[in-house]
């Protein structure tokens, strides 16, 4: 088996955007490709041009593009990767990729993947705890989904508890890589 992997690492809005560069910097210093994909609301955030300098590699975030930036298409994304690997996923995320939805190019990745799809999310300990949450965190463990934590710890908001994302380092070798 290759030992240096194609890794799509998707990016939605949470306050743990920022560890999503450290866990990016830290898989291509493993040797590992590294193309990004980050939500609309992501690229608010935190700037895809910081992911593309990273990893010295595309960083994408939307799906229709007026200037064209997206040329690849979706589908030859989907092909390039050996692992789709959504860290930090949030709630919204998790809900939409729960029912199938296809709204951004994160999410339509998602769905026309061949690749196995890791998801570690990161959330307010409310959030992790509301019960649409947990059956649509259940509902992509039953899909095959593998989900990575979240730990407990300290949260954006100051609180601590559960929701916070696993460390960079975690999810690697959660990765196995
Ligand atoms: C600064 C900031 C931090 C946020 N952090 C989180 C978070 O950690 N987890 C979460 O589920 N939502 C968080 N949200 C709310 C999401 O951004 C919001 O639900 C958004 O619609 C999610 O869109 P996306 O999943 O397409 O990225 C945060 C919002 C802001 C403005």
């Amino acid at each position: 088996m290759k030992k240096s992997k194609n890794i799509l690492l998707g990016v939605s809005s949470s306050a743990a955007c920022g560890k999503a560069l450290t866990l990016a910097s830290a898989l291509v210093k493993k040797g590992h490709a590294v193309k990004t994909v980050l939500t609309p609301s992501a690229a608010r955030l935190i700037s895809p041009q910081l992911f593309s300098a990273l990893t010295k590699n595309d960083a994408f975030s939307e799906q229709f593009s007026a200037d064209g930036v997206f040329r690849e298409g979706h589908i030859a994304l989907s092909e390039w990767a050996d692992i789709y690997l959504i860290a930090p996923a949030t709630a919204n995320t998790i809900g939409k990729l729960a029912a199938g939805i296809c709204d951004n190019l994160l999410l339509t990745l998602a769905v026309s993947r061949r690749a196995p799809l890791f998801i570690a999310p990161a959330m307010e300990s409310m959030m992790w705890k509301n019960r649409n949450v947990r059956e649509n965190v259940s509902r992509l463990k039953k899909g095959g989904i593998k989900i990575i934590g979240p730990v407990s710890g300290r949260l954006a908001s100051g609180s601590s508890g559960p929701g916070r994302m696993s460390e960079p380092e975690d999810i690697i070798k959660k990765l196995a890589l």
